[in-house]
């Protein structure tokens, strides 16, 4: 096999076979076959797209570049849930032990990264002794008896997304369905999860910006997972504004513990109580999606998600004392309110944008080297659709500087008012099996 005719057979729009693309990834992780050659290739998948059997095999040729971790040892069926990233997305922090709680085993890998907030593991750390380096051995244990646990990203998983993802980064071919579709995927069937729940994010804040290019991936990750044996569904959800009301890790564990509380912001706690029913439903312990999620309010009412929540935290070295006195999580020096210079109803709230206000904070990384401050970040106290009165206060600042002029000014250029009433956006756009 030569590499040129295959890119030519691409470029032409023809199919490449399941021995072609392995042949591609192959060469392309043993460094045999070039960037220039992956990059004329990326370029005409870009144009030319896959073929659903085309992006089934390469998710799998991909996952087969490196180590694929085996669950095998925990009992239930393993249901993973995969957000495509938005601001202040707190819902694996409620959703771990609120599924747990129910009996469904969450084995998480989760990383750092960059963002406008951490990942889940920063998020958890701000919680004192926290840490997830524990042992293979140690993470099966704790999930068997706790039915939860977090371990940080280890091992060599899908080398191949890793080198194709930089690759496509410079080469302007992110932005290829099948290819965000087989590199999303690729992760998390090498991850090791039977059953997979996308949350798929729609708008300003998204990977995705429109309902119809977010829709289309949706249906491209699931007939991936589908047609390779992992049970996939998806939901299209709502991410022109953040999720919940706090952006920031500390605030999100403080979140995340009022939603188990059944306290929570009324998007965030919806869209829990959404994904969780899916994944309740797919891990085999409901026979519908109603008694699923009945299942999940009863675990929030009774305070069995609560519990999970502290002993998961216990269990990983954390002070589970949080979550009966939140005041002991990292604090930050200041609080300012962003006070409204109108009256009005808010309409818009450009969630990338507050984000960044978040990350200018100190709350998210811009480098893979920065230090991140886990006290600090936003605490929405409207969303779109509220009434406004001049003076009153759109959100607060955390902070650890004094001087928050520069990210007042962003979250302002933002947050946009009106005069007429607007409608809060949908939440769930749709769901896709
Ligand atoms: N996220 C990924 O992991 N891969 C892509 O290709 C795009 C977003
Ligand atoms: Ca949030």
């Amino acid at each position: 096999m030569r590499m040129v005719d295959l890119i030519e057979k691409k470029r032409d729009g023809f199919e490449l076979s399941a021995a072609e693309i392995d042949f591609i990834i192959k060469g392309y992780t043993d460094n045999s076959i070039p960037d220039y050659q992956i990059s004329a290739l990326t370029m005409a998948i870009y144009f030319k797209g896959m073929s659903e059997r085309e992006r089934a095999d390469l998710t799998m040729a991909m996952v087969k570049s490196g180590d694929q971790i085996d669950l095998a040892r925990i009992e239930g069926i393993k249901v993973d849930k995969h957000s495509t990233g938005g601001v202040g997305d707190t819902t694996t922090l409620v959703l771990g032990p609120l599924v747990a709680a129910v009996g469904v085993p969450v084995a998480k890998m989760s990383g750092r990264g960059l963002g406008h907030t951490g990942g889940t593991i920063d998020k958890l750390e701000a919680v004192k002794g926290f840490h997830v380096e524990i042992d293979n051995e140690q993470f099966i244990h704790l999930v068997n008896k706790n039915k939860l646990a977090v371990i940080g990203q280890s091992g060599n998983l899908t080398p191949a997304d890793k080198k194709l993802y930089a690759l496509r980064d410079v080469t302007a071919t992110v932005d290829s369905i099948p290819l965000i579709a087989s590199s999303i995927m690729s992760k998390k069937i090498a991850a090791g999860a039977d059953a997979i729940v996308l949350d798929v994010k729609t708008g300003a804040g998204a990977f995705m910006k429109t309902l119809e290019d977010s829709r289309e991936l949706a249906k491209a990750m699931v007939r991936i997972g589908n047609n390779v044996g992992r049970r996939t569904m998806a939901v299209i959800s709502d991410m022109s504004q953040p999720l919940g009301y706090a952006i920031g890790n500390a605030l999100e564990v403080q979140e995340a513990i009022d939603t188990l509380k059944g306290q929570g912001p009324e998007d965030l706690t919806e869209l829990c109580l959404t994904l969780g029913s899916h994944m309740v439903y797919l891990a085999g312990k409901a026979n519908t999606l109603e008694e699923a999620r009945n299942l999940l309010e009863k675990a929030i009412q009774d305070g069995s998600a609560l519990e999970a929540f502290r002993v998961f935290l216990s269990s990983q070295g954390g002070d589970a004392s949080i979550v009966d006195d939140p005041a002991r999580l990292p604090q930050a020096k200041y609080k300012y309110e962003l006070e409204a210079k109108e009256s009005g109803y808010l309409s818009e709230m450009v969630a990338d944008e507050i984000g960044t206000a978040a990350m200018l904070l100190g709350a998210g990384r811009a480098t893979k080297d920065s230090q991140i401050d886990l006290a600090v970040g936003l605490v929405l106290r409207k969303k779109i659709g509220d009434k406004v009165e001049k003076g009153e206060s759109l959100l607060t600042i955390h902070s650890n500087f004094e001087n928050v002029d520069h990210v007042k000014e962003l979250l302002y250029k933002n947050l946009k008012l009106t005069k007429n009433q607007v409608n809060a956006p949908t939440l769930v756009h749709g769901e896709i099996t």
